[in-house]
């Protein structure tokens, strides 16, 4: 018989602790090894009995449930939490994933969204230390050590994360032409990431294989902090941008942690003036890592209630994280759908200026993406083509009038949503 998953529950209410004690107690394959009515008892406990799932309540008393996964994060790390909250928490989501937790349960939950939860987590966090030849080192060197290719006597490159909230927003599309745009126009030595890491779509978009080459062939080095070069694990592009694939199959994603991520940033900076990140639209931890790391967040929205209303959280956030204003750029894609909604409804509820935008242009952006060519590349002319120049013209900083354009194109100029 399999190992039985040690579960830790922590509430501060006496007969909820029960009542998921006797749900867990019909399991086979789980086992409650311990309940604490409070974080700080959760910590210590945690401590002898090494659960592997801790069941975590987020308002108790003396130490609340977001500080103690925070804690148990540090003291115990081979101990995963699970959150549980009541609805109408949407901040309190966000805090636990900055915190650590793995999962959030939304009181009042069912028993198979309870067990379902648990024996995720657990199989994850288990695939994860099994498929790792070497253990995350927790602070391990953020930049590559010395030996590193560096670009001779230069300094290291420029960091763009293109983000969204939301996806489907074209972020890839807008990573893969800004790069191509910013090696082939602006002679920048370029490195596109697909951090994307479970569905990338980079290798779609440039017709190429990730089971050739990927970030999945360098992950022991990255999380132990051993590498040496990223350059062989990267692949040169016809277009003359080099590229960093998401690995080939999607449950590889969950090797990547925050260690590794920063590690891989901090090392393609190195050797490349600009590195610019396709990431993924789910707000977690290693996500988080990479829009740290970044100089430049483009944050992209659309035209859409759902979009607007997930960059004004992500706004939120990011200033909880302490993020310059002028880090995140917010980038507005196919500016000119009259769906409905106007740029200056947009710039009214998220309470700032869009500041760049760019065109809709089906044509363009379909064809190139199923021949698998970049319609930066195939056609050059188009708006949407020259957007996107004008805006890695902008983060590149070869061009200083441009951020005033999109303003001026949407009629927005005399916008009276300033920045905050
Ligand atoms: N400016 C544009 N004009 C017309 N179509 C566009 C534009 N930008 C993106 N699209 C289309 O929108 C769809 C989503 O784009 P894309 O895959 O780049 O988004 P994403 O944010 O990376 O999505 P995902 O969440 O799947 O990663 C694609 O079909 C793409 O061709
Ligand atoms: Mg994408």
């Amino acid at each position: 018989m399999p190992d039985k998953i040690r579960v830790l529950i922590v509430d501060d209410i006496p007969e909820t602790r029960d009542h998921l004690s006797k749900l867990l107690g019909f399991e086979a394959d789980i086992e409650v090894v311990g309940a604490a009515a409070s974080g700080r008892e959760a910590i210590d406990t945690a401590r002898s009995m090494k659960p592997d799932i801790v069941l975590m309540d987020i308002n108790m008393p003396d130490m609340d449930g977001i500080t103690a996964t925070e804690q148990m994060a540090a003291e115990v790390p081979t101990a995963a939490v699970v959150m549980m909250s009541v609805q109408g928490e949407a901040d309190y989501l966000r805090r636990s994933m900055l915190a650590g937790a793995r999962e959030f349960l939304v009181k009042p939950f069912s028993s198979d969204e309870l067990t379902l939860s648990i024996r995720h987590v657990y199989t994850r966090e288990r695939e994860k230390l099994s498929r790792m030849a070497v253990q995350p080192v927790a602070g391990a060197p953020a930049a590559a050590p010395a030996g590193h290719s560096t670009r001779e006597g230069q300094e290291p490159g420029r960091v763009v994360a293109v983000f969204g909230p939301k996806g489907g927003v074209g972020r890839t599309t807008l990573a893969v032409n800004l790069a191509v745009a910013a090696a082939t126009e602006l002679g920048q030595r370029t490195c596109l990431v697909d951090a994307s890491f479970q569905f990338g779509d980079v290798g779609v978009l440039l017709n190429l294989n990730p089971k050739n080459k990927s970030i999945a062939d360098v992950i022991p080095e990255l999380e132990s902090g051993e590498l040496e070069s990223l350059d062989t694990f990267v692949i040169n592009h016809s277009s003359g941008i080099r590229v960093l694939l998401a690995p080939p199959s999607p449950e590889m994603a969950e090797l990547i942690t925050p260690v590794g991520a920063k590690a891989m940033i901090e090392g393609l900076r190195l050797e490349n003036d600009l590195v610019v990140v396709d990431c993924m639209a789910s707000f977690n931890d290693t996500t988080l890592a990479i829009l740290d790391q970044a100089d430049v967040v483009l944050t992209m929205l659309s035209l859409e209630i759902t979009s607007i209303k997930n960059i004004r959280l992500f706004l939120e956030v990011a200033e909880q994280l302490g993020y310059p204003s002028d880090k995140i750029r917010l980038v507005l894609n196919r500016a000119d759908s009259s769906l409905g909604i106007r740029v200056a409804d947009v710039e009214h509820s998220i309470g700032r200026r869009v500041d760049h935008t760019i065109v809709s242009d089906g044509r363009s952006v379909v064809y190139a993406l199923n021949r698998g060519v970049p319609f930066f590349l195939s056609n050059r002319e188009a708006q949407v083509s020259q957007d996107v120049l004008r805006l890695a013209s902008a983060v590149v900083g070869t061009k200083a009038a441009v951020a005033d354009e999109p303003a001026k194109k949407a009629g927005q100029k005399k916008s009276l949503f300033a920045w905050r």
